[in-house]
């Protein structure tokens, strides 16, 4: 069951609550019309929580939740920077594995999945998050210290999306790339290995080896040195 819920903190968006639900995702994926631009749905615990590439998302100790946005953005940029400027505010230093993984310590913290619903044009964009909450190592190797009031950080991820999304798209860039995780690391990209060369103003990444030098949209890159878990 979904009900409304009063948020601790004033803000512009709605909130609901699901003690448990299959995914957040999912929800707003079937029922995006009876909610309205800017609601948030939270999740207890979910039981088919999903990942990018149809993975699975385990959540045992997970911040989980969707936002449903009505307005089209540059959301694959926005959202991960919106994170890992919120988390600075609790002196938690993350890193954005391009194009939109958290990563702390070389660990997986956070994953984003971001569907865009379009029927002829542009309907609704449902941003997933997953937080991985507990100090105790699960699948993804880390997380948030369980102090960490989990509506504040949502007000806080939420407040940094605003600003984001109000600020020029080539400061956020810039904020974007001050943050990576892949830039001047050697990576592995579809069996081949590649050094990332930059990020461009469209959030393409650049990448080259002896052979070519390649600019890609949104694919999967893995960090040769990093531990991937996911
Ligand atoms: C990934 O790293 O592959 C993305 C994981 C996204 C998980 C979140 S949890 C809330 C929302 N509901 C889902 O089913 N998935 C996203």
């Amino acid at each position: 069951m979904i009900k409304k819920i009063n948020f601790p903190y004033s803000s512009n968006y709605s909130f609901y609550l699901a003690d448990e639900i299959d995914s957040t995702n999912t929800y707003f994926k079937n029922n995006y019309n009876e909610y309205s631009d800017n609601s948030v749905l939270i999740a207890l615990k979910q039981t088919n929580g999903r990942g990018r590439y149809n993975r699975r998302w385990e959540s045992d100790n997970d911040l989980i939740f969707s936002i449903l946005k009505k307005e089209n953005d540059n959301y694959q940029i926005i959202i991960p920077l919106a994170i890992t400027l919120a988390l600075k505010n609790y002196d938690i230093n993350t890193l954005i594995k391009w194009p939109n993984d958290i990563y702390l310590n070389n660990l997986k913290l956070s994953g984003i999945l971001i569907e865009d619903v379009y029927l002829n044009k542009f309907i609704s964009s449902i941003i997933g998050i997953g937080i991985n909450y507990s100090d105790k190592p699960n699948v993804l190797g880390i997380g948030l210290n369980k102090d960490i009031d989990k509506y504040d950080l949502i007000n806080q991820i939420l407040n940094k999306i605003d600003y984001l999304t109000n600020l020029d798209f080539k400061l956020v860039m810039d904020l974007y790339k001050e943050y990576s995780f892949v830039i001047g690391k050697n990576i592995i990209y579809k069996g081949k290995e590649y050094y990332v060369l930059d990020i461009d103003t469209n959030g393409h990444l650049i990448i080259k080896n002896d052979k070519e030098i390649l600019n890609i949209n949104s694919d999967e890159i893995n960090i040769k040195e990093a531990m991937i878990w996911k």
